[in-house]
């Protein structure tokens, strides 16, 4: 039976980190770390997540502003408040959140946010510093950065000699996901929908990494015995209205566990390490500010 990364309580240790490096910096310059959350619309899974990182960032001791728009904001009015998002001193780090509404370019929007205020490691400047490798001066996407600790946990930093593969190539997960493996010196392959043997490709993989959205889909014979299993995947199953839904990952968690040396549970594993790991990014953008 495989052992169960507790990503609440690895969240909860970077966290507190966090939380005591801003109270230092806060004692030393008076500069208190500040984010910024916009959403625009009402998608309700979006709006649960904005609320918890703005929690998370008070309870790190920063200042959290939430821009709260409406669904029929204009790209125009997004830009302006992103420009002065990024003219404000007192706002380290902006967080536009995804999806936006169809008549918003994401894309435009993601290269309007100042890259050393870019908490979510979205902009062009910080993929091409992950992508060559340049770590110290980026920022990375939380969801990979937090998966990287998670794997670190089991495995240790340098993941020389081993096969990973990373189900999805999202620019939010699966590919600055393959990019850190890279850079930890794993063996990397990077599978999606139109893979072909896409279970025997699995099977290949000390660390698996499923990044698809689609609920389940990673049964037990995907997985190698002995494999370090992180699922980012979060689907609902079920009605939502006879309050019989629940939470499931990408990987079928009952079977996996079974074969897996280790492995994230849904909820409870990855999810917590991407608000954690976006303090700890906001953190890193205020510390730069100050110095
Ligand atoms: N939507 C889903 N994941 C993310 C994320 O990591 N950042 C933002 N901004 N939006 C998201």
């Amino acid at each position: 039976m495989a052992t169960i990364i507790d990503g609440k309580s690895a969240a909860a240790d970077v966290v507190s980190k966090v939380k005591a490096a801003a109270e230092e910096l806060t004692l030393a310059s008076g500069l208190i770390p500040g984010i910024a959350v916009v959403i625009v619309g009402n998608d309700a899974a979006s709006q649960v997540y904005v609320a918890s990182k703005g929690r998370k960032a008070r309870e790190c001791g920063f200042s959290s502003t939430e821009h709260a728009l409406a669904a029929e904001t204009s790209e125009r009015d997004l830009l302006i408040l992103i420009g002065k998002l990024n003219a404000d001193p007192d706002i380290h780090g902006i967080l536009v959140q995804l999806p936006l509404p169809a008549h918003i370019d994401p894309g435009k929007i993601i290269q309007a946010i100042a890259p050393e205020k870019d908490v979510d490691g979205f902009h062009f400047t910080n993929v091409g510093k992950l992508g060559t490798g340049e770590l110290d001066t980026a920022f990375v996407p939380c969801t990979p950065a937090g998966s990287m600790l998670l794997i670190e946990y089991v495995l240790g930093r340098d993941l020389s000699g081993l096969n990973a593969v990373v189900v999805g190539r999202s620019n939010i997960v699966g590919k600055p996901m393959a990019n850190l493996l890279l850079n930890a010196n794993a063996t990397v392959t990077v599978a999606h929908s139109r893979t072909n043997d896409l279970p025997d490709i699995c099977r290949r993989a000390d660390i698996l990494i499923a990044a698809v959205g689609r609920p389940e889909m990673i049964r037990r014979d995907w997985i190698k015995p002995g494999a370090v299993v992180i699922d980012v995947g979060i689907n609902r199953i079920g009605e939502a209205a006879s309050g019989k839904s629940k939470l499931v990952g990408d990987v079928a968690f009952a079977e996996a566990v079974e074969n897996a040396r280790a492995i994230t549970p849904v909820p409870g594993g990855v999810g917590p390490m991407t608000i954690a790991l976006l303090m700890a990014n906001t953190l890193v953008s205020a510390c730069r500010s100050a110095n």
